[in-house]
């Protein structure tokens, strides 16, 4: 899987990647990640990739033609790398887009690589994004001011998908959430901490109780947190799976 951002931030997505889980596994050549500095194609001068909005209004636009060049420049690798042309799907970052989950995490580890293009200022011009975008991807119902973390967001989700990331405990959360339930409560050393002891049963070493109560607890904790997503299971239930 490589991931490719055409971003105005490389630099952001560098440090924001290179650390932590995603950190080691890139180092570990689990996932590429390819940031291609849109100002890089500017193609004048000051560099500039922004200009006024016709029309009038505030802010500022971004220009399409350096958007595209940088577009080509990864169609241009891809190219290089399957000796073949490839039209690889590029997500653009929007909060007028899909809104991003589990399901939609899973769907898009299937692809060899994503492209994405992180907007910024007061938007992108609409016709390269006619031209190249093929999903417009939003990350929840609020607004940020630019697209690189909500595609860090994704990357993230994404890159944990591919095997070897995780550890084996971690794939056990998003097994819950695809079932609908939120994951059971942790505990960990010391067995008293500010008088609270750990649960009996989780040091019973008894491992069918230990199942029964975790399920217990994920699903009262769902009812009481994510109702919502309660409601589903309890759908799933009824209808068998
Ligand atoms: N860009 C700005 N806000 C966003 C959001 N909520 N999701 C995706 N991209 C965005």
């Amino acid at each position: 899987m490589d991931f490719y951002v055409l971003t105005l931030f490389p630099e952001m997505i560098e440090q924001g990647m290179r650390t932590s889980m995603t950190g080691r596994a890139l180092e570990q050549g689990l996932f590429g990640l390819y940031p291609v500095n849109i100002r890089d194609f500017a193609g004048n001068k000051h560099n500039k990739v922004d200009d006024y909005p016709y029309g009038g209004g505030a802010g500022l636009v971004m220009q399409p033609q350096p958007i595209y060049r940088s577009y080509e420049e990864v169609c241009r690798r891809l190219l290089k790398k399957h000796g073949e042309a490839r039209k690889p799907r590029v997500v653009y970052l929007t909060p007028q887009g899909r809104v991003f989950d589990q399901p939609l995490a899973k769907e898009l580890a299937k692809e060899e690589e994503l492209v994405f293009l992180c907007g910024h200022y007061e938007g992108v011009d609409e016709r390269v994004l006619e031209e190249i975008v093929t999903d417009y991807i939003s990350i929840g119902d609020y607004v940020l001011t630019g697209g690189e973390l909500p595609a860090m967001v994704m990357m993230d989700c994404i890159a944990r998908l591919v095997p070897g990331v995780l550890h084996n405990r971690e794939s056990a959360e998003t097994e819950s959430l695809e079932n609908h339930l939120l994951e059971y409560p942790q505990y960990t050393r010391p067995e008293e901490y500010h008088g609270k002891r750990v649960p009996e049963v989780l040091l019973s070493g008894h491992h069918a109780r230990i199942d029964a109560w975790r399920k217990e607890r994920s699903i009262e904790r769902t009812k009481e947190r994510r109702p919502d997503l309660y409601r589903k299971y309890e759908e799933m239930e009824k209808s068998g799976k």
